[in-house]
């Protein structure tokens, strides 16, 4: 266990996950947001994401007082010597990352720090940031006219919504970049539970460690697109892309993961990284061609959903379409370029009205659908989006969508015409009830 305190700035996601779980290693956390509402509903316990176990793992720290939510950025600087840089980095119109949080949390660590600290960027950041972040403190420093000395690590987090608890606390990897031996010192002994854990540690400079990041994912992303743009292939070639992807998942060089068609991936990560990592080679006058195809075809994958329920069942004006699932993936209400954000203004661009339920999301949907709210109908169950629809849609794989009542779901809808956009079902075990099936990747 590390003996000084540590601060988080930017309690979102990664922020809050990250310092809930170190505070369980045994640290002492100040989590900081410039959010007054989150931080007071996090002050009553009241946690602002779904995650699961979450709550159990917010609840034993915040007893134990291992963790403190603040708005008082320049108190909790002052108070510890590593801080961590967790804050959003969305992407900008170009598809590069916007730095304007991380560089003003830096600006202030330069403004007001009184001791050695060691500044650690948790946020996904362009390559090159970590060095800017450096020059930031360095300038306010060299305006207050004193020397202090301060460190920069690269420590990009890779963990899953959704997943996130397990993910922090049971990481493939922790990456830490830094060229300084003190620094590094440090960080083992943030991570000390990790350590002696048999993780595995990387230790790299700044550069490789932000390249790290963008590259896994951008890996994982396209890997998905690979599949996906299999499955269309399938589809017109009478293969099966599940059987397709088991095969090659056989295959220790390829693995099964990442390797399940569907709509399209979403998201608060993959297709951010995938445009920033773009954009930063395209500042070194380098095309990456495979990641920029893999985007590309992302895009036309949600299109191609809408396609494929479009040339099923004709002309969708009047018709109405019963959706499960909205949030990008299940065990999360984040919505973020979800490939529900996409399908359904397409549907109801079509004609079609439509109904919608999923576990946690619905109250991120109304005001992320808030523009067609009058054809959206926001259900209180699964069974309900059914009641007399024309037909049904499955985007997200809630487990309580992998075990619906297929007798209820072939009397419920109008006429029972099924798009399994995740392959959750079999066919043959969905058509024994007279329903119609689509799932992805398979000819019909
Ligand atoms: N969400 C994920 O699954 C995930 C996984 C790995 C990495 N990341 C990366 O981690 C970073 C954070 O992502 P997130 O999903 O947690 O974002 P988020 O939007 O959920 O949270 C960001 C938080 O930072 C706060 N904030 C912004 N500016 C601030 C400032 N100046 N001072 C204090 N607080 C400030 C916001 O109020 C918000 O609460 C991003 O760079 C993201 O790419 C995210």
């Amino acid at each position: 266990m590390y003996k000084n305190k540590i601060s988080i700035i930017g309690t979102g996601y990664v922020g809050l996950v990250s310092g809930v779980c170190l505070a369980d290693f045994g640290n002492n956390i100040i989590s900081v947001d410039n959010d007054e509402e989150k931080i007071n509903r996090l002050q009553n316990k009241d946690i602002p994401i779904y995650e699961p176990s979450l709550k159990e793992v917010f609840n034993r720290n915040f007893v134990e007082n291992r963790i403190r939510f603040t708005t008082d950025i320049t108190w909790a600087i002052n108070e510890s010597e590593v801080i961590f840089i967790a804050v959003g980095t969305p992407p900008l119109e170009d598809g590069s990352a916007d730095l304007i949080n991380v560089l003003a949390v830096a600006k202030k660590i330069g403004q007001v720090m009184n001791q050695y600290k060691v500044i650690v960027n948790k946020s996904t950041v362009p390559i090159g940031t970590g060095r800017k972040v450096e020059k930031v403190i360095k300038d306010e420093l060299d305006k207050r006219d004193i020397e202090i000395n301060f460190d920069i690590v690269s420590n990009p987090e890779f963990l899953r919504e959704g997943k996130a608890v397990h993910d922090f606390t049971h990481p493939d990897r922790v990456v830490i970049g830094t060229e300084s031996e003190r620094a590094r010192g440090i960080l083992k002994e943030v991570y000390r539970a990790l350590y002696l854990n048999n993780t595995p540690f990387i230790f790299t400079n700044l550069e490789t460690a932000e390249t790290i990041k963008y590259a896994a994912n951008a890996f994982l992303a396209t890997k998905i697109s690979f599949i996906n743009e299999m499955a269309i292939l399938c589809e017109k070639v009478n293969a099966d892309v599940q059987e397709v992807a088991q095969a090659m998942g056989k295959d220790g060089r390829i693995s099964s993961k990442f390797l399940h068609a569907g709509p399209g991936y979403g998201g608060s990560c993959f297709p951010k990284d995938t445009r920033a990592i773009v954009n930063i080679a395209r500042e070194h006058e380098l095309d990456l061609k495979v990641i920029q195809a893999g985007i590309e075809a992302n895009d036309r994958q949600k299109l191609y959903m809408v396609e494929k329920i479009k040339n099923i069942l004709g002309d969708l004006s009047g018709k109405t379409i019963g959706i499960l699932g909205l949030s990008f993936k299940p065990d999360t209400n984040d919505m973020r370029e979800s490939p529900a954000l996409t399908i359904i203004p397409e549907l109801i661009k079509l004609g079609a009205v439509v109904k919608a339920f999923d576990p946690q999301a619905i109250d991120e949907a109304h005001w992320r659908l808030q523009k067609y709210e009058k054809d959206i109908l926001f259900c209180d169950n699964e069974y309900e989006v059914m009641k007399r629809a024309d037909a049904l849609v499955l985007i997200t794989e809630w487990n309580q969508f992998r075990r619906l009542d297929l007798q209820r779901v072939s009397e419920l809808l109008k006429s029972p015409i099924f798009f399994d956009l995740r392959n959750v079902y079999q066919q043959k075990e969905v058509e024994a009830f007279g329903i119609e099936y689509y799932g992805v990747g398979v000819k019909k």
